[in-house]
């Protein structure tokens, strides 16, 4: 559904993406990670058709964001790294904004359909800037599912919501998947990396050095062992030593933790 090859994007003379090759199947969830400034956002709003590569091909459903982006646009949705809900309108108003923009029948019907699926019913009268940023959030995502796009892009879906929020996002992006849409996003939470994502794809230094579930991802890495309860390494370890950073001590994953063996058999001839 999502196919990415050799693209390339610099601003000015600073290269950001140096050869991105990604691709993501129909229902799949995949989430991008990357540390602070590594190009997921330009990522998304390439694949979104909201800045151009300057090499390399990005193909959505079929079509080329270079030559099809209106195509792509019909295709897709994007739930930018800020809410980007209109904050003098209501959440209703909203939702029936996007539903006309995106030429749907009943607009009215949708929007109603869509605050009651994300608790926003009784809120649906109300300005979006009283809203709290969870509301807010949930907005957003809700007017990202108007027309059932089969591809969305979340960037930085959960970032800011309270922990019960963040699980509510995290049921409706699987119930989507389930239900055949394809979700690439983007977060720093590798907690919700390893809960959500079929697949992780690392992207550093501008390349996806890396790609697969979480538990392969994880396989990566021997399990540390301490005094015989077998540790397996966080994802977070594992991203860390992925990305060389100067602090990761995972390299060793035993010469951190003492050795268990050493251990018993000092026991054994004190005794
Ligand atoms: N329009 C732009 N003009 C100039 N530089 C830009 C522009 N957009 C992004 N950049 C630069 O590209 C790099 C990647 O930015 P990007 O927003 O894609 O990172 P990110 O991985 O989404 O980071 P974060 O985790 O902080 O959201 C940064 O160094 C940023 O300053
Ligand atoms: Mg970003």
């Amino acid at each position: 559904m999502i196919h990415v090859s050799g693209l390339t994007k610099a601003f000015k003379n600073v290269s950001v993406l140096r050869g991105v090759d990604l691709d993501v199947a129909t229902g799949e969830i995949v989430a991008l990670l990357g540390s602070n400034g590594a190009g997921k956002t330009t990522l998304i709003r390439i694949l979104a058709t909201v800045c151009r590569p300057d090499a390399g091909t990005a193909v959505i459903n079929g079509h080329d964001v270079a030559t099809a982006p209106q195509q792509v646009r019909e295709s897709i949705s994007l739930t930018g790294q800020f809410a980007a809900v209109d904050e003098a309108l209501t959440g209703r108003e909203n939702l029936v904004l996007v539903a006309q923009l995106r030429h749907l029948p009943d607009p009215r019907g949708v929007a109603d359909q869509l605050l009651s699926r994300f608790a926003l019913t009784e809120a649906r009268d109300r300005r979006a800037a009283t809203y709290s940023g969870g509301m807010r959030r949930r907005l957003d995502i809700a007017m990202s599912l108007v027309g059932r796009p089969p591809v969305i892009f979340l960037d930085e879906p959960t970032t800011g919501l309270d922990p019960q929020s963040r699980l509510e996002v995290w049921q409706l992006v699987r119930e989507l998947a389930d239900a055949g849409t394809t979700v690439l996003l983007t977060t720093q939470d590798l907690d919700e990396a390893e809960h959500l994502a079929d697949r992780i794809a690392i992207l550093h230094r501008g390349r996806i050095i890396h790609s697969g579930s979480p538990a392969a991802l994880k396989r990566l890495l021997p399990a540390a062992e301490i005094e015989y309860v077998e540790k397996q390494p966080t994802l977070e370890e594992v991203f860390l030593a992925l990305v060389g950073s100067p602090t990761s001590n995972v390299g060793s994953p035993t010469s951190n933790v003492g050795s268990p063996t050493s251990n018993v058999g000092s026991t054994a001839q004190g005794e």
